[in-house]
């Protein structure tokens, strides 16, 4: 099979292994896109996408902020596996997002590339019937069903869209770690303020059952109030439960905090100390204290 990843025009020096990810990379475009191949999937993935729809539905009517149930709904995908070109085109209209098919995991260079030019990746396969609760590589489930309905909203997208050209620039000054972060307490794992209620909006969160009612019932994480810099540079695990979630006042601040100047940032940021896992700082809004 004709093997064009090693051909990538982008830049990527460190060498991205894919025999490491599940999906069929050999197929890729320059700009690491495949065909969905939406024919291809079988009966028992449509059925596992109901399953996984279903079982979700509840938690998330019940825990999501508005914006991501409306944009849910707008793209009917009940009934099984989305066609992502489909849903391209309604997203495309609404927010003036894309959806670009990737075989998974990409490296972060045309990751945040994607990003900056309001394409958004999602994985092509899904999970097995054995890995419905969590797993490790995100797979279309959490890439759709978790990222795609908050892009619907044009505010929390142009965040996304800012990101993506701030994290490139981070690359190329070596404090990508910083926003990475960001990433992971927001996009992922973020909460917001909703009418007096905290509501869940972050993929992380919204894709998995499991860290949906982690998030919003048990007794054990924090509930912090948001802040980038102190985000920046707290440390964060991707195969554990949250021990803190930090919870934002609205998409527009998420947004205006994409104005805050990179060297500000690293000024501030460059040799100062991980904040732990679960650790409280003086300077936090501690909106729900977690016993752990
Ligand atoms: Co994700």
């Amino acid at each position: 099979m004709d093997v064009t990843i090693n051909n990538f025009t982008g830049n990527n020096p460190t060498g991205f292994d894919t025999s490491r990810f599940r999906g069929n990379y050999s197929i890729c475009q320059d700009d690491w896109s495949v065909d969905q191949d939406y024919a291809g999937y079988q009966a028992a993935d449509h059925a596992l996408w109901r399953q996984l729809y279903a079982e979700q539905l509840p938690l998330v009517k019940q825990y999501a902020a508005a914006e991501f149930i409306t944009g849910l709904e707008s793209f009917d995908c009940s009934d099984g596996l989305p066609d992502l070109a489909k849903a391209s085109q309604l997203l495309k209209k609404r927010s003036n997002w894309e959806i670009v098919v990737v075989p998974g995991i990409i490296p972060v260079q045309p990751f945040f590339h994607h990003l900056a030019n309001r394409r958004f990746p999602v994985t092509n396969w899904l999970r097995t019937v054995d890995e419905l609760g969590y797993l490790v590589e995100p797979d279309i489930f959490h890439d759709f069903f978790g990222h795609v309905p908050l892009l619907m909203n044009k505010v929390f997208a142009d965040f996304v869209q800012e990101y993506g050209k701030l994290a490139l620039k981070a690359l190329e000054l070596g404090v990508d770690s910083f926003y990475s972060r960001l990433f992971w307490f927001t996009v992922e794992f973020g909460l917001i303020h909703e009418n007096g209620e905290v509501k869940a909006y972050g993929a992380g969160i919204l894709s998995s059952p499991i860290e949906t009612n982690y998030s919003m019932n048990s007794t054990k994480p924090h509930w912090l109030g948001y802040d980038m810099l102190r985000i920046m540079h707290t440390d964060n695990r991707i195969d554990e439960l949250q021990p803190n979630y930090f919870v934002i006042d609205s998409y527009q601040q998420l947004f205006e905090s994409t104005l805050v100047p990179m060297q500000k940032v690293i000024d501030q940021l460059k040799d100062v100390r991980l904040i732990e896992r679960g650790e409280i700082i003086a300077s936090d809004v501690v909106i729900k204290k977690g016993k752990d």
